[in-house]
């Protein structure tokens, strides 16, 4: 008998993150050999694009790729998902702030959320790429009050691998040989990498480099990644993004790796002083399908107060699309 095929939501998909990540969604990288189906969403005037996308996707014959339905009405595009990848909205240009796209791409995740809550499958999962992209989960949460809460993740997988690869490029190691890396708090630039739990080649990756290098390098090089791409290629993370949204994914629907974690923006729910009703970056693991924030971290003065100049960010973000009645 055959299996059933996962029904995969995708929306902006003829940008240029898409341009990369249906193609790795449909080679196996988000769930090996499982028959997938996607469902493409777009916006009425770049469907003529998203037709040449799929002639695209057509063309590599992909063997566990089952169908494709391609629409501009969410609705009718999250019927029945199991997975949905809300990747459309406005990019940021070079000066701007993540934050500076929120009265643009609000909108498009009150009206997600709702096609969502409508049409989407009982065991709906929901990660957000387009920024500003905790508090654009946060818009599509509260538009499916029949969806549960944890179904609602913000990606920050992107800044936890760039805080790898930044420490493995510093140490000169391979960057398998660090884990527990943490991002915390928003996507944007008061995010806190922190590399204090993370270990390399089983070390303290706290040992081996200097206070004065995680302040003045480390933190603001990750934090700022987003912006040296826009300004070196004139457009923002695509690639990179595309892997980082597959692999939250990927991890998301099965396991993390036994002994190591993943940074994942997930609902806040107290944990390490983090209020209710945000959706921050957490270390997390998970077992089965189900993530669990990783408890009993412990986090100095100095840890703290970058976390909190984070969390104030988005209660500010919060209040804002509050005030533009997205919430
Ligand atoms: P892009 O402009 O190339 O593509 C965006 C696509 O979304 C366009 O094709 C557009 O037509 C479509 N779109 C707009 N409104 C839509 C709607 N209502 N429904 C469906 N589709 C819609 O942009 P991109 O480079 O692919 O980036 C997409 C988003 O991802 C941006 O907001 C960007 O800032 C964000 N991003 C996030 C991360 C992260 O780590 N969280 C990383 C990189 C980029
Ligand atoms: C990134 O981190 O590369 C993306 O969020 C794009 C941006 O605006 O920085």
């Amino acid at each position: 008998m055959s299996e059933t095929p996962v029904k995969v939501a995708v929306t902006g998909a003829a940008g240029q993150i898409c341009y990369n990540l249906l193609f790795r969604i449909a080679s196996g990288s988000l769930l090996g050999d499982r028959p997938i189906e996607l469902r493409l969403l777009e916006i009425t005037p770049a469907l003529k694009a998203l037709e040449g996308v799929v002639m695209e996707l057509e063309d590599c014959a992909f063997p566990n790729l089952t169908n494709i339905v391609i629409g501009d009405d969410p609705k009718k595009v999250f019927d029945g998902a199991n997975v949905a990848m809300l990747v459309g909205a406005m990019p940021r240009k070079a000066g701007m702030e993540r934050s500076d796209l929120l009265s643009a791409n609000g909108a498009i995740f009150t009206a997600q959320g709702k096609a969502l809550n409508e049409s989407a499958a009982d065991d709906i999962r929901v990660l957000v790429t387009g920024n500003p992209a905790n508090t654009n989960a946060l818009i599509a949460m509260s538009n499916a009050p029949d969806i549960p809460n944890e179904r609602f993740n913000a990606l920050t997988r992107l800044d936890h691998n760039r805080a790898k690869a930044l420490l493995a490029r510093k140490l000169e190691v391979n960057v398998g040989d660090v884990t527990n890396m943490t991002i915390w708090g928003n996507h944007s630039s008061t995010q806190y990498p922190d590399l204090f739990h993370a270990k390399v080649g089983g070390r303290d990756a706290g040992l081996l480099v200097d206070q004065i290098w995680v302040e003045s390098t480390f933190i603001p090089k990750v934090a700022k990644r987003g912006a040296a791409i826009i300004e070196a290629r004139g457009a923002s993370s695509a690639a990179s993004a595309a892997n980082a949204t597959v692999e939250h994914m990927h991890d998301w629907l099965t396991n993390t790796p036994e002994g190591d974690w993943v940074s994942m923006a997930v609902p806040a729910d107290g944990s390490y002083g983090v209020p209710e009703g945000v959706i921050s970056s957490f270390p997390c693991i998970v077992r089965d399908g189900k993530y669990e924030i990783v408890q009993g971290l412990s986090l100095d003065g100095f840890s703290q107060a970058k976390l909190q100049a984070s969390i104030d960010e988005l209660l500010d973000e919060k209040q804002a699309v509050t005030e533009l009645g997205l919430i």
